[in-house]
Formats: structure tokens, C-alpha cells, sequence
């Protein structure tokens, strides 16, 4: 088999109640990149409905949507643009703020990490309630580039990401809720 004994991203998340903060289950998909087919099972899924596209860049989302995105990007041939918490880019940037499940964050890019008209991939581990990738499709958009679409591992409907996604016109792919 490809993949484990089981062939699903799903045996490999596992679920840690009460963090980071009481009443959030976490989603902890770390044993799955730790597995050394799930991290590539992972990644072919994710990349394989944009495979073919002229794809510049993949936006990864830090800290987690680091390691699978740059995964993802080497796997098209893309290259990697790093969307970062406040604080971290040295050079010229843009910030957008955003809420999230258990919080208040800033993501930031620098402003000349994208051309007008590239086509980004944002990639992710997991989509709650959009509001992290909402901030990374504003982000690139202000920098003049088109988001092709917006790939998780995971994805919990209840919170509302994808339809919050979807009306901003993006396309979302997601391997498992
Ligand atoms: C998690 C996750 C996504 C975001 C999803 O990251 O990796 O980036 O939350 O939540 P949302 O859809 O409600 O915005 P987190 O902010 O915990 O950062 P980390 O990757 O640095 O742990
Ligand atoms: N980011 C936002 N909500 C999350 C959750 N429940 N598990 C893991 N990451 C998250």
C-alpha cells in the first residue's frame, strides 16, 4: 500500500482536548508528517487537483502551513512564499490582521514577494474558521497576485472556513474533516 496500513490521512490526526485553551479540541496532525509516507501521502493529495496549473508560488501559513506548504511547493516546482506571524519578516511589508478559534493574530508578507498576476496556492494543515487564510488571500491579492486556490489537510466544517472561503471565490480543497 502506499500509505500505512489503512491508506487515510485520518488514522495518522490525532485530537488533544482543552488546547491550547479550554474547549478546543486541537487537531494535532504532527504524526502524520512525522510518518514517513504521510508526509508524501499528504502532499501528493494536496497538490494533485492543481497540478498543471502555472502555479508561482505556494503560500504557506506559518507555523504548520510551513512544513506542509513547502513541501507542496517543491512538489510543483513552485516557489515558497512565506505568509508569517507579526515581527518576523525583516524586510518591507503588509500586515493583515484576523481572528481566529482561540484568539487574535497579524500575518504579514513581504511587498515585493509577488508579482502582479501570479498565481499562488495558499496550503495549510488546517482549515477552522478561514480567518488565517482569509488574512493570507487578502495579503496576496493587495500584492497584485491571483490565488488559485487554498489546500488543508484538514478541515472543520462546523467553524465555517470553507464557505467563508468559497465567497470570496476561492477553491478549496481538503483531504479529511
Ligand atoms: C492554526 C492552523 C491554521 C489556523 C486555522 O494555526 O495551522 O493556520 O490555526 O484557524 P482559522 O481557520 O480559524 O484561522 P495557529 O494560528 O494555531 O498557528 P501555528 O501554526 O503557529 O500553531
Ligand atoms: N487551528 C484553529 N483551530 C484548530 C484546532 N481545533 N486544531 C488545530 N489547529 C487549529
Amino acid at each position: 500500500k502506499p500509505f500505512g496500513w489503512g491508506d487515510d490521512v485520518r488514522d495518522y490526526i490525532r485530537t488533544i482536548p482543552d488546547f491550547p485553551k479550554p474547549g478546543i479540541q486541537f487537531r494535532d496532525v504532527m504524526p502524520l508528517f512525522g510518518h514517513p509516507r504521510g508526509l508524501r501521502a499528504a502532499v501528493d493529495r494536496l497538490v494533485q487537483p492543481f497540478a498543471g496549473l502555472r502555479i508561482q508560488h505556494v503560500a504557506g501559513l506559518e507555523a504548520r502551513g510551513f512544513i506542509i506548504g513547502g513541501a507542496c511547493a517543491h512538489q510543483l516546482s513552485a516557489g515558497f512564499l512565506a505568509m508569517r506571524k507579526q515581527g518576523k519578516l525583516p524586510g518591507p511589508r503588509l500586515a493583515q490582521s484576523y481572528a481566529l478559534e482561540y484568539g487574535e493574530a497579524v500575518l504579514e508578507v513581504h511587498d515585493d514577494a509577488v508579482e502582479a498576476g501570479e498565481q499562488v496556492l495558499i496550503v495549510d494543515d488546517l482549515l477552522a474558521t478561514g480567518g488565517t487564510a482569509e488574512a493570507a488571500v487578502k495579503l496576496i491579492e493587495r500584492l497584485g497576485g491571483e490565488v488559485v486556490g487554498a489546500a488543508f489537510v484538514v478541515d472543520l466544517p462546523d467553524l465555517g472556513g470553507r464557505a467563508r472561503l468559497e465567497r470570496m471565490g476561492v477553491a478549496v480543497h481538503t483531504l479529511c474533516a
